[in-house]
């Protein structure tokens, strides 16, 4: 009981990481500067850190797919390398190449889509 409550608290916390994250890109992307901001990369670390915790199977009486999960952290790994590489060029020439830009908020969606479709 104790643990079915606190894992739907962390499944809301990354909800939380998720939102920040494509709301932070998408304030980018409707002004259409091609710009990685501070907000994203703390929704990237919510979601990723809340993501992990909910990758073991505590408080759940299901299984869960570690092939979806797998799926999941090799994007998320693609997110952190793009906001990387796309911020050192941010500082170096201004704004980030829109493919790395648009590519955040793709795979951020493919995250989200892989979480409820992919069962
Ligand atoms: C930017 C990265 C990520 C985004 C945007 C994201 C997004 C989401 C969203 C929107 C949900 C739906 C919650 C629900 O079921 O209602 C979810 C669930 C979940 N996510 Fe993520 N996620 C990310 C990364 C990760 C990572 C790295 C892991 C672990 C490897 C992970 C594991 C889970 C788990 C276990 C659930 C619960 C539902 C299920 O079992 O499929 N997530 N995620």
């Amino acid at each position: 009981m104790v643990m079915e409550i606190l894992r739907h608290i962390v499944v809301y916390l990354h909800i939380i990481g998720f939102a920040v994250l494509f709301g932070a890109w998408l304030v980018e992307a409707v002004a259409r500067r091609a710009h990685f901001t501070r907000l994203m990369s703390i929704g990237m670390t919510i979601a990723a850190v809340t993501g992990l915790a909910l990758a073991a199977p505590w408080g759940i009486s299901y299984e869960l797919n570690y092939v979806k999960l797998g799926v999941k952290l090799v994007v998320l790994l693609a997110i952190g390398a793009i906001l990387g590489i796309g911020a050192a060029r941010q500082r170096r020439e201004g704004s980030v190449p829109s493919a790395l830009f648009w590519s955040i908020g793709i795979l951020t969606l493919l995250n989200a889509g892989l979480a409820v479709i992919w069962r």
